[in-house]
């Protein structure tokens, strides 16, 4: 007998590989228990303010990106104020750039554990590091899916021992960047530079900006408020027009695809 009566997928996905590998495992899930499942994005400030709460009948599966070795800085408030529900089940997936996902998954679970939630699995999964168009692209492949196939088809609903994440449940600090010399990247306030010849103001970067960081002005658009780096306004912008400058950033990315680019294996 299993405890619940539905799956649902919830995520953080500026770029869209969290909500990809979320979405498979549900569906993996939902098939091998023929249950209904359900999908809940916490990427867009609108989308979490039509927040759904929890129930005890759903088993939870919540994707997050790792950045700095941990749950994005910016949306743990909104993860420690709304993963809660007594007694529901938990998975929790980590997606990372192929650096390192650190404490990631440890943490996820304690909040999820401190909220009422009992996990009952989690894992990592390596996918595009979104700084760079060469890191880890593909990814995540077919040997990856088969992987978190596996992964599926392996939990066990109703175990009966406390599940524990690898990592520390408590993490103080963030990892901090580095740049090509092995010095700190200190980057922290770089804001994507515009291309005026090439924005039109279509203004699909204000839409999809998870900050609502982006506006309108009559010169182009402006990152007006915090920017997370998470990239996701210089991917979708059709015309190319945004991208990162800071050469703290650029060196830290250049060092990311030195170290864990493929030709380090
Ligand atoms: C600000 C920031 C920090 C990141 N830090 C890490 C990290 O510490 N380790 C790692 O392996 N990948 C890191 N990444 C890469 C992301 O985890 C990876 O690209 C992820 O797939 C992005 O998810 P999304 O496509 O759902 O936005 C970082 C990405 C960003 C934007």
């Amino acid at each position: 007998m299993i405890s619940f009566n539905s799956i649902r997928g919830i995520y953080f996905s500026p770029t869209g590989t969290t909500c990809a590998v979320t979405k498979f495992v549900v569906q993996q899930l939902a098939l091998r228990w023929s249950l209904p499942y359900s999908l809940t994005s916490y990427t867009l400030p609108v989308e979490r303010e039509q927040w759904k709460p929890i129930s005890e009948n759903e088993l939870v599966v919540w994707g997050t990106p790792v950045y700095a070795g941990r749950i994005p800085n910016k949306t743990l408030e909104f993860v420690k104020e709304h993963l809660k529900c007594n007694g529901a089940k938990f998975i929790a997936i980590a997606v990372y750039g192929g650096r390192n996902y650190d404490d990631t998954l440890a943490e996820l679970c304690q909040i999820a554990t401190e909220g009422g939630l009992a996990p009952i699995g989690a894992t990592a999964v390596v996918a595009r590091h979104t700084f760079s168009s060469t890191l880890n692209a593909g990814r995540p492949n077919e040997e990856d899916f088969s992987a978190l196939e596996r992964f599926c088809k392996e939990i066990d609903s109703e175990s009966a021992t406390i599940f524990s994440a690898p990592g520390n449940p408590h993490p103080e600090k963030y990892y901090t960047p580095l740049k090509e010399d092995g010095t700190p990247a200190l980057f922290l306030k770089a804001k994507p530079a515009l291309d005026k010849q090439r924005c039109n103001n279509c203004g699909i970067c204000v839409e999809i900006c998870p900050m609502g960081s982006i506006t309108l002005e009559t010169e182009g658009v402006a990152t007006t408020g915090v920017c997370i780096k998470c990239q996701a306004c210089i991917q979708k912008c059709p015309q190319q027009a945004l991208s990162f400058t800071d050469e703290a950033f650029l060196s830290h990315v250049r060092m990311l695809e030195k170290t864990f680019g493929r030709k380090q294996k």
